[in-house]
């Protein structure tokens, strides 16, 4: 599988038989390369409804006639707005025609500020993706929890993408314990830099996780990684 950055925590998953953009967020992401029209896509999976997530959801699904995967709140959301969905829940799993998706809990908010006010949806999560024999672990938005120890014994996990850009999620030294606890092959930290906010050094978190025994892959915008 082809896996390819898109900047933030955007990432475009390509199968030998269908292409997956993850958490679309280009339209007002200064780090991004490519515009939302220029997406093409089966699947968008959200891991929740942040803008900076969610932004380019609904209008790529829609151009491109893909299905939404995300939790239920996100996915009766992106529906009301004329897009394909399919909605799931935090510990629930399902098999698409490029893999299998399970949903994860994240320990984060959701919601957006829409022009009939501001609204909730639901609770953020996590992605795991299983497909052609690979294991893909999105950590989505969150702050480390004890869990993930759990999630890294029961899925052994080739790829994980963990925020590590603090402020709004675990910052490095969470992130290194993360790593510590889902023991990855290789981890590719996300969630940095966009904004000045969360503007943290890469190769710190590198530095702090080797010995771990996992690789760090810091990709670069519109870089892509062989899984
Ligand atoms: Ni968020
Ligand atoms: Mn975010």
């Amino acid at each position: 599988m082809k896996l390819t950055f898109l900047s933030h925590a955007c990432y475009l998953l390509e199968t030998s038989t269908h292409t997956i953009i993850i958490d679309p967020f280009l339209t007002g992401n200064p780090k991004a390369e490519i515009g939302a029209e220029d997406v093409t896509c089966d699947y968008v999976l959200v891991t929740h409804g942040h803008s900076d997530h969610i932004a380019d959801a609904v209008e790529i699904a829609k151009r491109n006639n893909a299905t939404i995967v995300s939790n239920y709140e996100v996915a009766m959301y992106c529906g009301k707005q004329g897009a394909n969905t399919h909605p799931m829940h935090i510990g629930g799993q399902h098999e698409f025609p490029f893999g299998r998706v399970k949903l994860t809990i994240a320990h984060h908010g959701a919601g957006l500020d829409t022009e009939d006010g501001f609204i909730c949806l639901g609770n953020a999560t996590g992605i795991l993706i299983f497909a052609e024999g690979k294991t893909v672990y999105d950590a989505g938005d969150t702050g480390l929890f004890l869990d993930m120890k759990l999630i890294g014994e029961m899925h052994p996990i080739d790829v994980a993408i963990l925020p590590i850009g603090d402020n709004f999620t675990m910052g490095i030294d969470d992130a290194v314990k993360a790593v510590e606890f889902l023991k990855p092959k290789v981890v590719i930290p996300t969630h940095y830099g966009t904004w000045d906010l969360i503007d943290v050094d890469p190769n710190e978190f590198s530095e702090k996780v080797s010995g771990t025994g996992s690789d760090v892959e810091i990709m670069e915008v519109s870089q892509s990684y062989t899984i």
